[in-house]
């Protein structure tokens, strides 16, 4: 439905790997809510080609570049501002990786080398991409940048791995980068912390069944949908939300401020898990 929120807004959308990334939705809903829009991804990623359809779809040109690379994101911004004439309003940035996840390795038997690179692709990147476009003057006054990141920021998840500390550095950066942006131009940086959800990133999870399964137990509303996210940040790219900044946002059904549930614990009960059991 579209109650054109961003009619006259621009926007670049890193992330969009296929029809389950939360920002193929992002892209979708921003367009539907009359945005024009730039797609990124890293030029592997873009080798895949799904990406295409969403661009034929809401008429988007995929400029590619790798967000740990500055003269990649140089050229990212010169060629979005060229294609609109102008400033950019709005920037999603949906981008995760971790390589100790990828190739097994447990969280205290951590590989620094590929550690450094999953910071630099999950979390700095933030920087280089605010940075980028701060030195290039690119962002109009009351431009709104989100960034996804998830609740192991916040709360162990074991499996989550190196991501959680790579999330705290997400959230820092936004905060921090977003009281300097805001005193310049106005410009806000939240980060949105979203359930899980089923997208590439978020199966590379071990055990990412159970978990989405416990996520949707612990919340009183289940777990957002990839879609409900996309509605959530076009909301925060539009002028309804000009004073939100520095903010991590939950948008999770209320998991992040329940205990314990009722369908926790009856499902406990059911198992014969309960504490009682253990005497
Ligand atoms: N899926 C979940 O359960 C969940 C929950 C909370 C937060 N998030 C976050 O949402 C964001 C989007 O993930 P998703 O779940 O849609 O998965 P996804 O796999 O569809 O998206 C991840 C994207 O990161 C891109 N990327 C990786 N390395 C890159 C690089 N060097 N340069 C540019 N792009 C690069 C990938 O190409 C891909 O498009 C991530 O930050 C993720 O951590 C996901």
């Amino acid at each position: 439905m579209s109650h054109n929120l961003l009619t006259g807004k621009k926007g670049i959308i890193f992330g969009a790997l296929d029809e389950k990334s939360i920002a193929w939705k992002t892209a979708l809903q921003c367009h539907a809510q009359g945005a024009q829009i730039v797609l990124t991804n890293a030029p592997v990623a873009l080798r895949m080609g799904e990406i295409n359809k969403l661009a034929e779809a809401i008429h988007a040109p995929v400029i590619g570049a790798d967000v740990t690379n500055m003269e990649d994101l140089k050229k990212l911004f010169a060629e979005s501002k060229r294609h609109f004439d102008g400033g950019i309003d709005f920037v999603l940035h949906s981008i995760g990786m971790s390589l100790n996840v990828r190739k097994g390795k447990h969280y205290t038997e951590m590989n620094y080398e590929w550690n450094q690179k999953t910071l630099d692709i999950s979390s700095m990147s933030l920087h280089r991409v605010l940075k980028t476009a701060w030195d290039m003057d690119a962002l109009n006054e009351w431009g709104s940048v989100v960034a996804l990141t998830y609740i192991a920021a916040q709360r162990v998840f074991p499996d989550y791995n190196e991501m959680a500390d790579a999330k705290a550095l997400l959230e820092s950066v936004a905060r921090s980068f977003g009281y300097h942006y805001g005193l310049k131009k106005k410009v806000r940086v939240n980060t949105v912390s979203q359930s899980p959800t089923r997208t590439t990133a978020g199966s590379g999870v071990k055990g990412f069944d159970a978990f989405i399964d416990y996520a949707e137990k612990m919340s009183p509303l289940g777990n957002a949908t990839a879609e409900d996210c996309a509605n959530y940040c076009a909301f925060l790219f539009s002028d309804l939300s000009k004073y939100i900044t520095m903010q991590n946002l939950f948008h999770d059904g209320g998991f992040s401020f329940t205990g314990v549930s009722t369908a926790i614990v009856e499902s406990m009960e059911a198992s014969g898990q309960s504490i009682v059991n253990k005497q």
